[in-house]
């Protein structure tokens, strides 16, 4: 089968793509046709040995997919088989990948494989931080940095959903708008001095109850002095390569909590934590009430080109492979 291959840590735009055999699934797997792959900043950084996580080499970049199911292993329904379905699994980026059956669900018929593809890492922490760590209620107010990535237009959909208003923060005028396409009720550049002050001034008369940052860096503390009293304040993750240093007499001041959101690492706590997660997604996408989309759809040979995009700041909202 064809795959995108990691033989060395690098730059992703130096992936090469190789014919190596197809996986066979084992005890409470399945083996999934890869029809779509989406691609996250987390795989680019994978790729470059940057992760919390590496991942042993040589290895096929990828963790999300959407297509049908071709064999199932041992302890898992035969009648999975030919179903199109979502999963979580490594080794995305390739014809053939295997997944846990845990981390597998059946798609609902009204959604296309590329927008299912690229909603399972970003939407799974969407809803866990939101509702789990960020215990957010209807009606609050949500403040999204990066708001035009992928973690940011999933973020956006999901608090929309869930009946909450979303300001997105962004670095230009067109990423502001891709935000706003998605959701989001007016959009902060915040690559300007002043932006803080912009987004009060549009915010008259509402408050900061969440920021979710995906971004860290600089943009973090000011993100955190907008927020209202009692709010909170979700760690994302540092797309910026730059890990914020909070003065912690702001939350004493605002009396504000900053909580940490590493879905991954709920996930990997316990393998049955995201089954739940995973349900609740698909119910949602079944209703209809959450509308993925993919932002680009492109074929596998410009995988590494993407994820280099990604890295370099130069990508708009999800970006999905189409592989079958
Ligand atoms: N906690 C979790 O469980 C979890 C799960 C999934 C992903 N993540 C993390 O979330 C972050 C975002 O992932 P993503 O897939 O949404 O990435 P993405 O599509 O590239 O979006 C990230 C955004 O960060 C902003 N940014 C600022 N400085 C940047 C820089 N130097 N390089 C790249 N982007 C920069 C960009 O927006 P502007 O240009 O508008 O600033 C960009 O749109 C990553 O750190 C990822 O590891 C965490």
């Amino acid at each position: 089968m064809r795959a995108v291959l990691c033989e060395h840590y690098c730059d992703p735009k130096d992936l090469v793509i190789r014919d190596i055999p197809a996986p066979a699934p084992g005890e409470g797997q399945v083996a999934i046709d890869v029809e779509a792959a989406g691609l996250g900043y987390a795989d680019a950084l994978n790729v470059r040995g940057g992760y919390q996580l590496k991942r042993p080499l040589p290895f096929v970049p990828g963790s999300e997919v959407a297509g049908r199911v071709a064999a199932v292993g041992a302890g898992v329904d035969a009648a999975l088989v030919g179903r199109r379905v979502m999963a979580l699994s490594n080794g995305a980026l390739a014809e053939r990948v295997v997944a846990s059956a845990l981390q597998t669900v059946v798609l609902p018929d009204n959604v296309p494989s590329e927008s299912a593809a690229g909603c399972l890492v970003t939407y799974c922490t969407a809803l866990y931080g939101l509702e789990t760590c960020g215990q957010l209620r209807a009606g609050e107010t949500m403040l999204v940095l990066g708001a035009a990535g992928g973690v940011g237009l999933a973020v956006i959909d999901v608090a929309r959903a869930l009946g909450v208003r979303v300001i997105a923060a962004a670095s230009s005028a067109e990423k502001i708008a891709l935000a706003v396409k998605h959701g989001a009720e007016f959009g902060v550049d915040y690559s300007q001095a002043e932006w803080r002050k912009a987004l009060t001034a549009r915010n008259e008369g509402h408050t900061i109850d969440v920021v979710y940052d995906p971004v860290g860096g600089p943009y973090a503390e000011t993100a955190l002095r907008c927020l209202a009293p009692g709010g909170r304040f979700l760690v994302i993750g540092f797309a910026t390569g730059e890990i914020p240093r909070i003065p912690l007499n702001l939350t004493l001041l605002k009396r504000c909590s900053i909580v940490g959101v590493d879905w991954g690492g709920y996930m990997r706590a316990a393998p049955g934590n995201n089954r739940p997660i995973l349900e609740r997604l698909v119910s949602l996408l079944a209703s209809g009430r959450l509308t993925p989309t993919a932002t680009s759809v492109h074929p596998l040979d410009e995988a590494p080109e993407m994820l280099q995009r990604l890295m370099d700041r130069r990508s708009l909202g999800k970006p999905v492979v189409r592989i079958a």
